[in-house]
Formats: structure tokens, sequence, C-alpha cells
């Protein structure tokens, strides 16, 4: 339901990594509001997704961008500023998790243990991609002298993680982007936040292959370690829920949030405070 309160009804808002989980919800509920939706994800499944949101054809896009290609990104923006000629939001929501050891006492020739290829993708993904893919839409949002730039951080970006220090090391370096952006573009009338989940109902993130990773990293069987997402010490007692992730994300890019600015919020029940 398109709500007045909000007043996101025709804005532009590119989301990447939107064919799946949090970037998902995040597109569904501005589809909601009767913005217009750009996904902007590797998977090609994300032209799929399209047909789930409200609204026509005439307020969708999915452009299959990898956001570490440069030429993807070029051609996202563009495709974007042909069909609806301006862009108001950008949500950098695509993202990986490997969990790996930094050193696996256990094993020596161990897989989980970090090396240059897992560092590599998780930073060329979690950081390169988020810094490039602004770079791209701030050109756009200074022309016009407005937009709003979203962040999809993670609380373990402040806390740590065991077993994903480097996945942590990342996101925390979204928690800077944040401050420094919003000191080189609040001059251009683009406000800059970002949003910090922590353990969220099931994604895509949650394979298998992350499962095992992450329970062998903390000396885990794969059944400990989902009975431990809903046990672990998150003060409200359960998982997020993806649309408190995309009711904050609304919000955010709303006029409602117009003096924030700078900071990141989070949103994991009070198990990390930020
Ligand atoms: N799920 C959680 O509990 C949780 C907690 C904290 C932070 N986050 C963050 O939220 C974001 C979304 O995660 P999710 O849990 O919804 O995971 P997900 O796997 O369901 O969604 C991630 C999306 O990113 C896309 N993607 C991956 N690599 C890409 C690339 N190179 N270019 C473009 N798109 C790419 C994937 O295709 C997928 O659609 C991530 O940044 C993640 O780090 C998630």
């Amino acid at each position: 339901m398109c709500d007045k309160w909000l007043d996101l009804e025709a804005k532009t808002v590119i989301i990447t990594g939107a064919a799946s989980g949090i970037g998902k919800e995040i597109a569904t509920a501005f589809a909601e509001q009767g913005s217009n939706i750009v996904v902007a994800d590797i998977n090609p499944d994300g032209q799929e997704v399209l047909s789930e949101f409200d609204g026509g054809a005439d307020k969708h896009l999915f452009v299959k961008t990898d956001v570490t290609n440069q030429e993807d990104i070029e051609e996202m923006v563009a495709q974007t500023i042909e069909k609806y000629g301006k862009i108001d939001v950008l949500i950098n929501n695509a993202g990986i998790n490997i969990p790996r050891l930094l050193v696996d006492s256990k094993d020596a020739k161990s897989k989980y243990e970090l090396n240059q290829k897992s560092v590599n993708f998780m930073i060329d993904i979690n950081i390169k991609g988020v810094l490039f893919v602004t770079q791209a839409v701030a050109r756009e949002m200074i022309k016009k002298e407005s937009g709003v730039i979203i962040n999809i951080d993670s609380e373990c970006g402040l806390e740590g993680s065991e077993g994903q220090s480097c996945y942590a090391a990342t996101k925390a370096s979204l928690y800077s982007f944040t401050r420094s952006w919003c000191k080189e573009l609040g001059k251009y009338g683009i406000r800059v936040v970002g949003m910090a989940p922590g353990i969220m109902e099931e994604t895509g993130l949650r394979t298998l292959e992350y499962e095992e990773a992450l329970a062998y990293t903390r000396g885990k069987t794969v059944n400990e370690l989902r009975t431990g997402y809903k046990n672990v010490s998150v003060p409200l007692g359960r998982e997020g829920k993806l649309r408190e992730a995309a009711n904050l994300a609304c919000f955010l890019a709303s006029k409602r949030a117009g003096y924030i600015h700078g900071t990141t919020y989070n949103i994991s029940g009070g198990k990390s405070r930020g």
C-alpha cells in the first residue's frame, strides 16, 4: 500500500543484488510505494523477480549487472537514465560472505583458511563494487543536486565475527564510506546513510556451502549452527524480518529522514548496538 507519509511514489530506486533476500524485499517494499525499481544483479533470475512487484512493466527494470565490472555498471546507469531520466535512490546491497579462518590450527592445508582468492572475491564485490557503483550513480545525482545512497553493512562490521574476519572487515569499510561520502556529497544535496543488519530470516546467503564453512570455523556441526541462529544472544530473542530491513530502507530514503546523513543504523534486535 502506497504510504503518502513516505512520499516515495515515482522515485527511481536502484537496488544492487535485488534478485534475492534483503535486496528483493527492499525492492518489493519500494514497488509498493509506487517507486520505479531497477534490479541490478549478476543473477539473471532478477528478470523473473520483476513480475512479483506491484506496478506495471513501465515501473520495473532489470539490468544484469556484475558490480565488479565497470562496463556493466555504466550500462546499468545508462539504461536507468534512458528509462526514467533520473536516479533518486541507490541501495548498495549486493554482497557475499565466505566464512574462512585466519589460521586453521587443525589443518595446514585447510580449505577453510583465507587465501588470495577468497579475500579478493569479498573485497571486489563488497568494497570495490560498492565504491564504483556509487561513483557512477553519484555523477548523475550531482547533476540534479539530490539523491540518497544507502549502504547495506552488517553489525559484524563493528563487532567482528568468528570465522568471518575478512567479510566483517569489508563491511566495516562501508561504515567508513558512509562517513566520508557524507562529507563529499552533502554539499550536492545527496544524503548517505548505512544500515547494518544482524541475524536475519533466511536469504540466499545461507547456502549449505556457507553453513558448512561457518560451522567448521566455529567447531560446530551444521545442525548445531542452525539451532544456534535462534539461540544467539539477541535481546529481542528472534531473527530480524526481511520486511523490517525493507521498512528501514524506505524510511531512510524518504524525506522524513531528511536530516539523517553520514551515520549507520543497526537493525540487529540489540545483538550489537553499533
Ligand atoms: N542475511 C543476513 O543475515 C545479513 C546480515 C547482515 C548483512 N547482510 C548483507 O545484506 C546484503 C544482502 O544479503 P542477503 O542475505 O540478502 O544475501 P543474498 O545472497 O540473498 O543476496 C545477495 C544478492 O547479491 C547478488 N550478487 C552477488 N554478487 C554480485 C555481483 N558481483 N554483482 C551483482 N550482484 C551480485 C546475488 O546474486 C544475490 O541476489 C549483503 O550485502 C549482506 O552482506 C545480510
